[in-house]
């Protein structure tokens, strides 16, 4: 009996022990497989991404997924500085990835984000656009595609395509959109500052500062350089001016609206004439046929813009124009300088800049520097104010020295004197021998 219930109880133990065995090893499996499907998925998630080239550096990108990017690549760096990685995450999770790697919301979504599209910041030629506030607390710009609009369906595709392989810290990048029920929207990084023109141009902000409008102008050209020679294939802008400079949160100017945008492979036979009165390029209008050197005519309206203060429908180029008859195209062009900067300029570096400016709305495309010529240009112009900037510290810091090697050997010279006064007031102390 007693020999029994020992075999009962070891026969127990084992049988315990290879239960409890058996289970580890079937939890062990099922974690290894679903490990597997997780790396396939992601795999076929990295497969499915354009190659594209930020900053000029080839990268293969899935600019909006933080986990495919490389740790070091610019456009890393540039989403995890404005707090976007985390929402981006949580947007994947939400919304499915559609075919251009950008992510796809859901209609109702926005809609209540949107406090069902009542939140209208302003309208352009593409429809009305919307500030959001989305769940995770991230504010952004969706900008609803009309119906009515004359830029239809296939711009639509073309900027979602397009923005989904360019990101820049000078562009406007795209981070999202929706195609439900007819509806189409793109939705934008929110650019808190407003548009260039509304500083220009508004009476309730504050005229932007020489330094500023300098900065504006290099920034603006490297986004464009980027577009121009950075991205692969190309990409023309065809719409540049001033209602399409954003200004984020630090002042920093991106280039926005791509809805007139074409890869230039597509742009050189069109039949009819796209872009914005009073910035196209008068070759362009007569050719029918755009080109860089077209966006390069509209930047150099943008720059007479930032320097006068006025836009093309008050007149700016046939004020250019007079201004250049005086100037002949190199100096004395600080009497067309925006009379809100209130004489605070460097006389020197508007002349530059205008000159510049009067080289890329040349008549003769050919003529007109190309965009990465722009911006060493300018670049060249913040460089001499810098060195400017420096000398003049440094011969600040020697007068400084100065005054202070005067004060000091005057002092020395009056403690001198005074210890001099003093023996002799002592010597006079003495009692007369
Ligand atoms: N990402 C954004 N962040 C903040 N405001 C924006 C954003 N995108 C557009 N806006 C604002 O929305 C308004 C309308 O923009 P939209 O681009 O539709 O028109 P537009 O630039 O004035 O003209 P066009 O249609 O010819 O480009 C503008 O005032 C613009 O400043
Ligand atoms: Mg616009």
């Amino acid at each position: 009996m007693k020999g029994v219930s020992w075999g009962i109880v070891i026969g127990a133990t084992i049988g315990l022990v290879v239960g409890v065995l058996l289970a580890v090893a079937a939890l062990l499996c099922i974690r290894l497989q679903k490990k597997r499907i997780r790396l396939r998925n992601s795999s076929s998630l990295r497969a499915a991404t354009v190659p594209m080239r930020a900053n000029g550096v080839e990268a293969c990108a899935e600019p909006s997924d933080a986990s495919t990017m490389d740790q070091d690549s610019p456009i890393h760096h540039e989403a995890e500085a404005r707090g976007l990685s985390f929402w981006v995450e949580e947007t994947k999770k939400r919304n499915p990835v559609s075919f251009s790697g950008i992510p796809k919301y859901l209609y109702k979504d926005l809609q209540k984000a949107t406090l069902n599209f009542t939140t209208l910041i302003g309208q352009g030629a593409f429809g009305p656009v919307y500030k959001a506030q989305m769940p995770t607390g991230e504010t952004v710009a969706v900008k609803v595609l009309s119906t009515n609009s004359k830029q239809g369906e296939k711009e639509f595709q073309s900027e979602v395509l397009l923005l989904g392989r360019l990101h820049h810290r000078n562009l406007v990048n795209l981070v999202g959109y929706c195609a439900e029920k007819g509806q189409y929207m793109l939705i934008y990084v929110y650019m808190t500052n407003g548009s260039l023109a509304s500083h220009l141009y508004g009476e309730k902000l504050q005229p932007l500062s020489w330094d500023l409008r300098v900065n504006i102008a290099l920034d603006v050209a490297r986004g464009l350089e980027y577009l121009h020679d950075g991205a692969v294939p190309p990409v023309v802008h065809r719409d540049v001016k001033s209602a399409n400079i954003l200004l984020d949160n630090s002042m920093t100017a991106r280039v926005a609206d791509f809805g007139l945008s074409r890869e230039e492979v597509v742009s050189r036979h069109v039949s009819n004439i796209r872009g914005t009165f009073g910035y196209l390029d008068p070759e362009y209008i007569s050719s029918r046929s755009y080109t860089k050197k077209s966006d390069v005519y509209s930047f150099g309206v943008l720059l007479f813009e930032l320097i006068a203060g006025r836009n093309p429908q008050q007149g700016l180029m046939e004020y250019v124009e007079l201004a250049a008859m005086d100037a002949g195209g190199r100096d004395g062009w600080e009497e067309i300088a925006d009379s809100r900067l209130d004489g605070l300029f460097d006389v020197r570096e508007l002349n530059d800049l205008a000159a510049l400016a009067y080289k890329c709305v040349s008549r003769v495309s050919r003529k007109r520097p190309s965009m990465r010529d722009i911006v060493q240009s300018i670049t060249k112009i913040m460089n001499a104010r810098h060195s400017r900037m420096r000398r003049s510290r440094r011969s600040m810091a020697a007068t400084v020295e100065n005054s202070v090697d005067i004060e000091t050997s005057e002092y020395q010279s009056s403690q001198s004197e005074h210890q001099r006064d003093e023996s002799i007031d002592s010597l006079s102390d003495l009692p007369d021998v």
